[in-house]
């Protein structure tokens, strides 16, 4: 970290001691205009941060943070195709995938859009022709679910736009995602399948990882077991960057579409990684998707710091992580279909920012991301919602709610988005002592007893949230929604000075696991030199097996 960076956060550190002497409540009472000040609009989405503890001062140490940490050099670094992920020599150009316009886009002194397109164009022939019947199963049945089968970034991604796009799927058409090693979402999932209308998707990068091969293998004897060992080929296709492996697993080339090395799993949905999205929602509503990434692109490019959306998620993601010291942040969609998207923000977020040294391998002097998680609303508010009120961690949230439902009739709808402004109100707001007491006594309670109870129903209130309000979860916005917390990770990384893009921390376990499961599968006896507490556990596991 630069002494500049190291500045700037001092002057950060100076303000929130400042800010500290006003509540949130305070600072609404004090500016009528506090909505106006801090809120953004891109297109059909509006960001509404005026409920974090923030001041204009604090927004402008905030833009001299990302200022000083060469937030804009770095960003376009990225667009120019530089080798920006260090540690695995790697461009990291997945803007290209949604570049629209077709303006090039460079790597290695190549413009990458020519491959991009065509690409992008066989996918979408493939898709085309599962969705109209054109290509169909060995034996002449059309395809009715296509299953995705791969883990990380080869399944979140396209998982979690699926559940939010379901009401643009073609009808007859059902997607389903297999990902976990455990044979009971392999099992669960094919369970009333035809195979004969089944088409698999299998994606990974680098067409090794275990788990998506243990998958494509048992799907693979699933499909020859049903409909023999020469139907296999018509009912597969592959994405990855490794065509040796994908010839070699039997799919043919004409079946199998790559993409690149820079693009990092976590944020490939956007290449053919999104296949089995482009066969369910179709070439059309996928353009849209790419087209609302686009839009968030080319703002991140050219607006103002602290007029820039992405930009200024990520300061305040810094404000909350390393100034107020928050460990963890909640991600709260007020929208069903977005059940996923914490799940994929988690990956995005915490495989990026989840590391313990700078870019140039030195330990970091600052805490770097926070933990994700989250669930939709208003179910939470029936599980986590007392610790986000009254607990002692505070947890900076952010609201995800759309104006307009898919669905007829306004009841549902009115009563969804009112629970959360309700929600991030009572967190920015809280209740006194005072007014639970008095509250208590209104109803017709002695004040001796209301004042035994009311401690319990006080809310400190002074809880930070960001709510995103959007026209329609169309995927257009959704496609805009991703690339923001792209974008934001982009930033806190930037001025941490860390590598977004590389994920070596997922490595020891892998090695393990190879080490270990002969030992699993094995008679044992060949356990000296494992700690006690795994070979205890291994002699557990055999007494205990069935
Ligand atoms: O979990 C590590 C990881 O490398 C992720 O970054 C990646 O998205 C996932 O595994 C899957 O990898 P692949 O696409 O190569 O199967």
């Amino acid at each position: 970290m630069t002494d500049a960076v190291t500045r700037a956060f001092e002057a950060l550190e100076a303000n929130r001691r400042a800010m500290m002497v006003m509540s949130l409540p305070e600072l609404f009472g004090e500016d009528p205009r506090r909505f106006e000040r801090f809120s953004l609009k891109l297109g059909p989405l509006l960001m509404d941060f005026s409920k974090t503890r923030v001041a204009t001062s604090t927004m402008r140490l905030l833009v001299d943070l990302a200022k000083a940490a060469g937030v804009e050099e770095k960003r376009d670094a990225m667009f120019a195709g530089e080798r920006i992920n260090v540690t695995e020599n790697r461009a990291v150009l997945h803007v290209a995938l949604r570049n629209l316009s077709g303006a090039p886009m460079m790597c290695d002194g190549r413009d990458v859009m020519p491959e991009v397109a065509a690409e992008r164009e066989r996918c979408f022939a493939f898709a085309e022709a599962v969705r109209t019947g054109a290509l169909r199963g060995a034996t002449g049945k059309r395809f009715t679910t296509i299953v995705n089968i791969g883990i990380g970034g080869s399944d979140l991604g396209p998982a979690m736009a699926a559940e939010a796009l379901s009401p643009y799927i073609r009808r007859g058409l059902s997607v389903r995602f297999v990902s976990n090693v455990d044979g009971a979402h392999i099992a669960d999932t094919l369970r009333g399948l035809d195979p004969a209308r089944t088409l698999f998707v299998v994606v990974s990068k680098t067409f090794t990882t275990v788990e998506t091969m243990t998958n494509a293998q048992t799907a693979r004897n699933w499909v020859a077991q049903a409909l023999g060992e020469d139907a296999v080929g018509a009912h597969f296709a592959a994405v990855s960057t490794n065509l040796a492996a994908v010839n070699a697993f039997g799919i043919a080339e004409a079946a199998m579409f790559r993409f690149w090395d820079w693009v990092g799993g976590r944020y490939s949905v956007w290449s053919a990684v999104g296949l089995s999205l482009m066969i369910a929602v179709g070439p059309r509503h996928f353009t849209a998707f790419l087209a609302g990434a686009e839009r968030v692109d080319q703002h991140f490019r050219t607006a103002p710091l602290k007029r820039n959306m992405p930009v200024i998620m990520g300061l305040l993601g810094l404000w909350h992580r390393n100034v107020w010291s928050y460990a963890s942040h909640a991600v709260l969609p007020y929208d069903q279909r977005l059940a996923r998207l914490p799940a994929h923000l988690q990956q995005l977020d915490m495989e990026s920012l989840g590391k313990g040294v700078t870019m140039e391998g030195k330990a970091v002097t600052r805490p770097t991301g926070p933990i994700i998680w989250g669930e939709p609303g208003t179910n939470g508010q029936h599980a986590f919602f007392q610790l986000l009120h009254q607990g002692t961690e505070i947890v900076p949230c952010d609201f995800l709610v759309a104006a307009s439902p898919h669905e007829r009739g306004r009841r549902h709808h009115d009563l969804l988005i009112a629970n959360c402004l309700a929600q991030s109100k009572a967190m920015m707001k809280g209740r006194s002592f005072e007014e639970a007491r008095d509250q208590l006594i209104a109803r017709g309670m002695s004040r001796a007893e209301a004042e035994r109870l009311a401690p319990h129903r006080v809310f400190p209130g002074d809880r930070p949230s960001t709510t995103f309000l959007y026209r329609k979860l169309d995927p257009a916005t959704l496609g805009m929604i991703v690339a923001l917390y792209e974008h934001k990770v982009f930033v806190m990384a930037a001025v941490l000075g860390i590598n977004a893009f590389d994920q070596w921390g997922v490595e020891l376990g892998k090695e393990l696991a190879t080490v270990l499961e002969p030992l699993v599968a094995g008679p044992g006896g060949a356990e000296e030199g494992l700690d006690s507490s795994t070979a205890g556990l291994l002699a557990q596991l055999r007494k205990l097996r069935v």
